[in-house]
């Protein structure tokens, strides 16, 4: 029973008590339930076996979070050891602990942002929920309460919590859950393939994209928008690479009203992209970051947002008044997350894991970019180790195949029974973001699986009639 996709299980099974019992997350809950759960047993490095013995290369490290590979026994040492010193300790009333601090302080060595502030917390939704949280207190005690929209962009993913799911600019997360919320705008996504008007150069469409943005904020009403929120790249929605120019635009279009720039690097973060920080690659100033996942390579659940100073400032002198910053979570600043998190960072520097992707990146993206040619690939985009390539009917025309075929689905199912995980992303878009320590060999190991189940797609698209 090498292949996962059968459902037939005895009533004791793991499958069998899964569909029993769990949800799955950002699942087809039906189409699980017909198919059975594939269930994942053990990984090292950039390998993961599930419980029947099959072996998988691990294309998308995770959720675009298992920075370090899996199976790195000093992460397991590191969480042991503080377990056994201080298990738990909050970072309420004043309360501190060491790893909190060691990991705040690398972090603020790291980050693009002069003399910030961290606030911990565990995942990149409830990060994104503080940033905006933080937006609108900043606001009012800055004596400007009308100041309080916020400006995401379609296919953007910022999470799954009222805040962040309205931030979220991809339907599925907003549809029957009545969202977003009134305070959440969206503007356009810089997915040239996609969005550019017939003949228009990349030019064209990102002072286009700045105009409707200027559009949105003066409609809006500028005194009334807080910040933009942005990942550089964007993830889930498609690994979308803006073209060059854009972000200067949009900043440019932020500065002259003065709205805050969010830059989302919960998957960005901590080298993906070929520098540190995504913002850097794209040549982006911000204002305030949100980072999770590579941050402990997902060992622990851990996340931050840095703030500048001068907003800090605020929250400070205030609670002279209101004697209460109101924010926090029972486990902002964990101590065994923060030091998973700072040990996962020290070893990213000590095994050079920042240069390595430098070196691995041209390899990857010309990879990647080798099924240009195929039948089934219309747009292949990328940056650093993280990269998509998106399947169409028509190469000329980019048309999409129908929905109701779920080609994307499908290469993603032949994926993995070649034994690579990958994952279907805005439609037909295969998504590819390795754990960072992912060599040569297995990026030729990876990308000569997925050649296999692309020809596999190819068998099955041409079956269809439609
Ligand atoms: C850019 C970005 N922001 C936020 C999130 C939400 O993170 P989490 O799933 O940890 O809540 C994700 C998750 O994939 C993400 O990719």
């Amino acid at each position: 029973m090498s292949d996962p996709l059968h459902n037939e299980f005895a009533p004791d099974s793991i499958e069998a008590r899964s569909l029993r019992y769990l949800i799955n997350p950002n699942s087809n809950l039906a189409d699980v339930k017909r198919r059975g759960p594939n269930v994942h047993v053990r990984a090292e490095g950039v390998y993961l076996w599930d419980n029947q013995g099959k072996q998988y290369i691990e294309g998308l490290a995770g959720l675009w979070c298992t920075a370090l590979g899996y199976g790195v026994k000093e992460l397991g040492e590191v969480a042991k050891q503080q377990i056994e010193k201080l298990a738990y300790s909050q970072l309420f009333t004043g309360i501190t602990n060491e790893p909190s601090v060691q990991l705040a302080e690398m972090l603020l060595n790291m980050v693009p942002i002069d003399a910030g502030r961290v606030f911990f917390g565990l995942s990149g939704s409830d990060a994104n929920d503080t940033q905006v949280k933080l937006q609108w207190h900043y606001s009012n005690l800055i004596g400007r309460p009308e100041r309080k929209k916020i400006i995401s962009r379609w296919n953007a993913y910022h999470g799954v919590t009222v805040v962040s799911g309205s931030l979220t600019g991809l339907p599925p997360f907003h549809k029957n859950f009545d969202l977003p919320i009134d305070r959440v705008k969206h503007t356009n996504s810089p997915f040239y393939y996609r969005e550019a008007n017939e003949g228009e150069t990349e030019d064209e469409f990102t002072t286009r994209l700045a105009n409707n943005l200027e559009d949105l904020i003066v409609e809006e009403g500028p005194e009334t928008v807080a910040a933009f929120i942005a990942e550089p790249i964007l993830g889930a929605g498609g690994v979308i690479v803006p073209p060059d120019g854009y972000y200067e635009k949009i900043q440019r279009v932020l500065t002259k009203y003065n709205i805050h720039f969010i830059s989302d690097e919960v998957i960005n973060g901590f080298g993906r992209t070929g520098n540190l920080f995504g913002c850097q690659t794209m040549g982006i100033d911000p204002t305030t970051m949100s980072v999770a996942k590579a941050l402990s390579s997902a060992y622990l659940p851990i996340s931050a947002v840095i703030i500048p100073e001068f907003m800090y400032d605020v929250f400070e002198k205030a609670t002279e008044e209101t004697k209460m910053f109101g924010h926090g979570f029972t486990y902002s600043g964990h101590p065994v997350a923060a030091a998973v998190a700072v040990r996962n960072l020290e070893l990213m520097e000590e095994k050079g894991v920042y240069d390595h992707v430098r070196d691995m990146t041209p390899i990857f993206q010309q990879r990647l970019r080798s099924f240009e040619d195929h039948p089934l690939v219309g747009n292949v985009r990328g940056e650093g180790l993280i990269g998509a390539i998106e399947l169409v009917k028509n190469k000329s025309t980019r048309e999409s195949f129908d929905a109701k075929h779920a080609v994307g689905v499908h290469c993603m199912d032949r994926c993995r029974s070649h034994g690579l995980i990958s994952r279907a992303v805005a439609g037909d878009s295969l998504a590819f973001c390795p754990p960072l320590i992912i060599t040569a060999d297995q990026i030729d190991e990876m990308f000569s699986k997925f050649e296999k189940a692309l020809d596999d797609t190819l068998t099955y698209v041409s079956a269809i009639d439609d």
